[in-house]
């Protein structure tokens, strides 16, 4: 059993895909409440604005009673801070991710020693699944429709198209 009950799952969902999903399903599971919170990556220029990636993790999420999302512009660490947490959920797809969330997971425990970052392997078949190869998908017309939730397919492709 954990210390305390909330975790935040932190991301650019840029947008949701069914591998960011399946992770929201198995961290709401192990938590009394798990905080999904859209957050600033420096390195990214997102496609979508922050209330459109807030909206479209809700539209997926709704039938999960205690999953909440919300948008953040501060530091990570800071965000745990604010909501008590003792955990932040991060999603491992290959052995390429690993030395950047090392990073991310080290530096957030220097600045809040409180919170631990958990790593959740994704499922076999979400291994290959990214936002950048939806977004890059579908705005050349393809189908995205084995990557994202059903739900929210037609607003992506409507969004993403050419
Ligand atoms: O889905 P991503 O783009 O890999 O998520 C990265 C994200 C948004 C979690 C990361 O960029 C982040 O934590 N941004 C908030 C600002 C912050 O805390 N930066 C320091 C990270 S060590």
């Amino acid at each position: 059993m954990m210390k305390n009950d909330i975790a935040i799952y932190p991301g650019s969902f840029d947008p949701i895909t069914l591998g960011h999903l399946d992770i929201i399903h198995r961290a709401s599971k192990l938590f009394t409440k798990l905080i999904v919170v859209v957050m600033v990556n420096p390195k990214k220029q997102c496609s979508f604005s922050p209330a459109e990636r807030v909206e479209l993790i809700k539209k997926c999420t709704d039938d999960l009673l205690n999953v909440e999302v919300e948008f953040s512009d501060g530091l990570l660490a800071d965000y745990a801070k604010e909501k008590g947490a003792c955990a932040i959920i991060k999603g491992l797809r290959a052995l390429s991710d690993f030395e950047y969330e090392f990073q991310m997971a080290l530096t957030n425990s220097k600045l809040n020693p409180d919170v631990e970052t958990l790593f959740l392997t994704t499922r076999a078949e979400n291994m290959y699944l990214s936002s950048s190869m939806v977004r890059q998908i579908a705005s050349m017309g393809g189908d995205i429709s084995g990557f994202v939730p059903d739900i929210i397919h037609k607003q992506i492709i409507n969004r993403l198209k050419g």
